[in-house]
């Protein structure tokens, strides 16, 4: 239907008799069209040379998700009739950008980026925050996945603290992520599926840690080198808390990719001071770039090789310098 036959249809059905009604009638019309338009429009031709270029001016030190992600969404992106939609699981420790790298790829994506309503964040303790609410939720997250691709078949899903979500929660979303999932006639293939969570965090940065004290080059670590990928998804599966351990997913294999985010060195937590600088419309100093990041905790206790929080409140602190 398009809008001229809503009008008619609409103007049929309401009974025009004062304003307010005609208002209606128009605040229907103005919807419908603008859902149907504008929501076509919010879709970016896809550029790969415009994601390798935001993925490598404006993400620090993961030389392993850069390749991944460029790849993993390039084919995907590229694929005109893909047998499943792109799952990517994301892992590693506070604020080695996650979310920031969740964020690059929807505004490869959409033209209003991670703001566009075709992206659905979940926050699970947010968003899914009460163990008895569970079968509400699950009803509720199956109905809104299922409308949301229905309507526009490009939609991407995050789903943020992945590891503290209920596992009855998590095996919702499983049918969706399946190879050529098509339920009631409407096909899953085109959509985006990311998770993100701190699980297998630890495990990243030992072996970050071992591969510096045995006086490595971080680059020459790869996902294979160390069995990185294996590594994550022993430690997710020895969670006791992890949500991921109990849902059916990872047994699967419905996960394309496991990311692993490595924990952040000095001279990154540095080029994220530099880049807030530049956000702040600050002059860009590098020596106090160099004193905003050194002024963060590091770990370990004797060398400090890692920022604890990556680059996360690099703002915040950075405010507390300037003049
Ligand atoms: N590797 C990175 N390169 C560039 N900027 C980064 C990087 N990591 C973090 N940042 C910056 O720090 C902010 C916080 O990072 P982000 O929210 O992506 O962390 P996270 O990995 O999701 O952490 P958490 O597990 O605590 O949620 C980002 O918005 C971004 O500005
Ligand atoms: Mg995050």
């Amino acid at each position: 239907m398009n809008a001229c036959h809503l009008l008619i249809v609409l103007l049929l059905v309401s009974n025009i008799t004062s304003s307010s009604g005609v208002l209606d009638v128009f605040a229907a019309v103005a919807s419908y069209v603008f859902n149907t338009f504008f929501d076509r429009d919010d879709l970016l031709p896809f550029d790969p040379k415009r994601l390798e270029k935001d993925l490598r001016d404006s993400l620090f030190g993961q030389h392993i998700v850069y390749d991944v992600v460029l790849k993993a969404v390039t084919s995907f992106m590229t694929d005109s009739n893909p047998n499943k939609p792109l799952v990517l699981s994301f892992h590693g420790t506070a604020g080695v950008g996650k979310n920031h790298v969740a964020k690059i790829i929807a505004k490869n994506i959409y033209e209003n980026g991670i703001e566009s309503h075709h992206v659905h964040m979940y926050i699970s303790e947010y968003h899914f925050p009460h163990k008895v609410m569970s079968d509400l939720y699950k009803a509720q997250l199956k109905a809104e996945i299922y409308k949301s691709v229905s309507s526009f078949p490009r939609s991407m899903f995050i789903f943020d603290e992945m590891d503290k979500m209920q596992p009855q929660l998590i095996d919702v979303i499983k049918p969706f992520l399946d190879y050529e999932a098509n339920i009631d006639g409407v096909s899953f293939r085109n959509a985006i599926f990311i998770f993100l969570s701190n699980a297998g965090g630890n495990v990243i940065a030992e072996v970050a840690l071992d591969f510096w004290r045995e006086g490595k080059d971080r680059e020459e670590l790869w996902m294979n080198s160390k069995e990185l990928e294996t590594k994550i998804l022993q430690n997710i599966f020895n969670d006791k808390n992890s949500g991921f351990l109990h849902s059916s997913i990872i047994d699967h294999h419905l996960v394309d990719h496991y990311i692993p985010f490595l924990p952040l060195e000095l001279k990154h937590v540095r080029q994220c001071v530099m880049t807030e600088m530049h956000h702040l419309n600050m002059i860009q100093d590098y020596d106090l770039a160099d004193e905003v990041a050194r002024d963060l905790p590091f770990f370990p206790a004797e060398e400090k090789i890692f920022a604890v929080k990556g680059c996360k409140s690099v703002r915040q602190k950075l405010v507390l310098y300037a003049d």
